[in-house]
């Protein structure tokens, strides 16, 4: 039977923490039809669709944004973590388990009106895609969906991001275990 994306994620018991189940994209990454694969499934909802820019989220949508970016002829814009941007910053704290974080992106890196794909690696609770749809929405960019690898839906980030008027696209979801 042929392989499907969701095949090639490697799931590491208790990291980073006793009782979490780490899905590790390293694995699906570091195959070659693997990563066109899901390359290729991330983009396929946009296909005819304008899109200016492809903004990744720290750190592993980065990789895939990168890829998505090249094969649709756009620039890439970085959000990254605090402190990690040279210029002019904005940002926008979110939840995590334990106390907040804070994603930064530069402040002229969007333009109004400009129409973007925001990607990232995992969508759990929906913190950090939210912190990024925000910064975008800040500089007046449109915001046309975001796309995940994974989605665990137990945590709610999927319905939250839906109940922000987002479109989400994930390519397969763990639920359950
Ligand atoms: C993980 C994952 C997503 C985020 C999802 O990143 O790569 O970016 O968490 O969680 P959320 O939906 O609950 O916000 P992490 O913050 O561990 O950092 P990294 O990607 O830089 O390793
Ligand atoms: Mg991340």
């Amino acid at each position: 039977m042929s392989q499907t994306v969701k095949d090639y994620i490697r799931t590491i018991a208790d990291f980073p923490h006793e009782g979490i189940m780490f899905r590790d994209v390293t694995t699906l990454f570091a195959d070659a039809r693997g990563f066109r694969m899901a390359i290729d499934q991330m983009l396929h909802p946009y296909a005819g669709e304008r899109i200016d820019k492809v903004v990744g989220l720290e750190a592993r949508g980065f990789i895939l944004g990168g890829a998505i970016a090249h094969q649709l002829s756009t620039g890439f814009v970085p959000i990254r973590k605090k402190g990690k941007l040279p210029g002019p910053v904005i940002s926008e704290a979110y939840a995590l388990e334990y106390g907040e974080a804070v994603m930064e992106v530069h402040d002229d890196a969007l333009k109004p009106g400009e129409r973007v794909l925001i990607v990232d690696d995992l969508l759990a609770t929906g913190g950090t895609a939210e912190a990024g749809i925000k910064l975008c929405r800040r500089m007046g960019a449109e915001v046309i969906g975001c796309a995940f690898v994974i989605d665990l839906p137990d945590l709610g980030g999927n319905a939250k991001l839906q109940a922000l008027g987002m479109p989400v696209h994930v390519l397969c979801s763990f639920e359950g275990d």
